[in-house]
């Protein structure tokens, strides 16, 4: 399903240039549910960023079932929108809007309409009661169970996710982490999931461990 060969990242330029990532390469099966895990600011996040498209690597190329969707920005945008769903580790709610709107924002930018799924994931993630409320009005909790409502609704063949338990009790860590898996086993849905939970990762059916921004075997 996902293939990332030999991707290079760095921050900034020059003698202040930050290389993060250094010759990574993943490859995830389709229905595959991979964790990752690694410590703080070994490029977890900028991975993501990449897989998500929502940037393009130094160097290095990415190809989404069978064909390469780094390279250029309309084919990032397009893929990103039409097959990925992505859950970042801050959320990027609009803060002016409801919840519920967030959600509709997202289903129209890629065409679509909300369908009876959208109310189904506010149940399931039981944040129902806060559809008309403004995440600056929420619970850091209830805004990462916004993001993943906002990432889920269009039903992506790819579901990407930084650390989406982070900021939840452990009533709502296990019910995400329950939804995951469901997906997953049921539907064949391929996620990919940033985590420093290892009960979080247990839930995955593999875990890759990063350091010094490429994957361990
Ligand atoms: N916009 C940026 N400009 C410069 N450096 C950055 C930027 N974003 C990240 N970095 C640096 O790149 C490295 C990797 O950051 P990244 O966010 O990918 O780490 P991470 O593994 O997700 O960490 P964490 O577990 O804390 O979320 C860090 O050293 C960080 O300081
Ligand atoms: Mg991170």
């Amino acid at each position: 399903m996902l293939q990332a060969y030999d991707l290079h990242k760095s921050y900034g330029r020059g003698s202040s240039a930050v290389q993060v990532l250094t010759g990574l390469d993943l490859r995830v099966e389709e229905g595959e549910f991979v964790a990752i895990m690694g410590p703080s600011g070994c490029g977890k996040s900028t991975l993501l960023h990449l897989l998500g498209l929502m940037t393009a690597p130094d160097k290095g190329e990415i190809h989404l079932e069978n064909s390469r969707v780094d390279h250029c920005p309309r084919t990032r945008t397009a893929v990103r929108r039409r097959r990925i769903g992505i859950i970042l580790q801050r959320f990027n709610l609009l803060p002016e809007l409801s919840a519920m709107d967030n959600v509709e924002i997202s289903l129209q930018v890629r065409g679509l309409r909300k369908t009876g799924l959208v109310d189904e994931l506010f149940e399931k993630l039981g944040v129902a009661h806060l559809k008309g409320r403004k995440p600056s009005r929420m619970s850091i909790g209830e805004q990462q169970r916004i993001a993943v409502v906002r990432a889920m609704a269009h039903q992506p063949r790819l579901l990407l996710a930084d650390e989406p338990t982070g900021s939840l009790d452990s009533k709502n860590t296990q019910n995400l982490l329950e939804m995951f898996a469901r997906l997953n086993r049921e539907q064949r849905q391929t996620i990919i999931m940033i985590t420093h939970s290892a009960d979080a990762a247990a839930i995955a059916g593999r875990t890759v461990r990063m350091k010094d921004g490429r994957l361990l075997d």
